[in-house]
């Protein structure tokens, strides 16, 4: 990086996908997501809009961010583009599931040992798309 040849060339600076440590620890990061909406009771309103298994959501999550976060596209190599918001629509989802997807999903994060910074802003961006999914009028 302190090449000045590198200087300016946004192809070196590194992605998201890299900076977290790679597959191995975004589906780490996963697999403590659905390990914690499935245990904790912080957590119920949101495991209860899944369904009764979530071993399809651990790998269509896990294929989708490492792709959203510029690694492999293994989410639309499968199915093509996600679609999220239209993919969400068959579970409603109001300010009480965005708002649990998320605080799951921060702590799963600060659980896997994300690096603090890029958690802050990976969380941001979730906070957008979570958003976004909501299909339900209030909470
Ligand atoms: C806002 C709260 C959210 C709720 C309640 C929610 C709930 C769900 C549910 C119930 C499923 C279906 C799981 C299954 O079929 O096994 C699903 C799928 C999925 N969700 Fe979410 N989700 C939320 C937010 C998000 C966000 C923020 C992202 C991405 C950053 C995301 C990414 C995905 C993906 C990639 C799938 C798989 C879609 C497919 O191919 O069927 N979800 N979600």
């Amino acid at each position: 990086m302190n090449d000045p040849a590198e200087a300016g060339n946004v192809a070196a600076q590194p992605t998201p996908f890299e900076r977290i440590g790679g597959e191995a620890k975004v589906r780490a990061m996963v697999d403590r997501f659905y390990d914690l909406m499935d245990l904790d009771p912080a957590f119920v309103v949101l495991r209860a809009a899944h369904p009764t298994t979530l071993e399809g959501s651990r790998d269509k999550l896990f294929w989708f961010l490492c792709g959203w976060l510029g690694g492999p596209q293994h989410y639309t190599d499968r199915f093509g583009h996600p679609m999220l918001r239209a993919r969400h629509l068959p579970f409603s989802i109001g300010v009480k599931e965005r708002d649990q997807w998320l605080a799951c999903m921060r702590q799963a994060m600060v659980e896997t040992e994300i690096d603090p910074a890029l958690a802050q802003r990976l969380g941001e961006s979730f906070a957008g798309t979570a958003d976004w999914m909501r299909n339900r009028a209030g909470a």
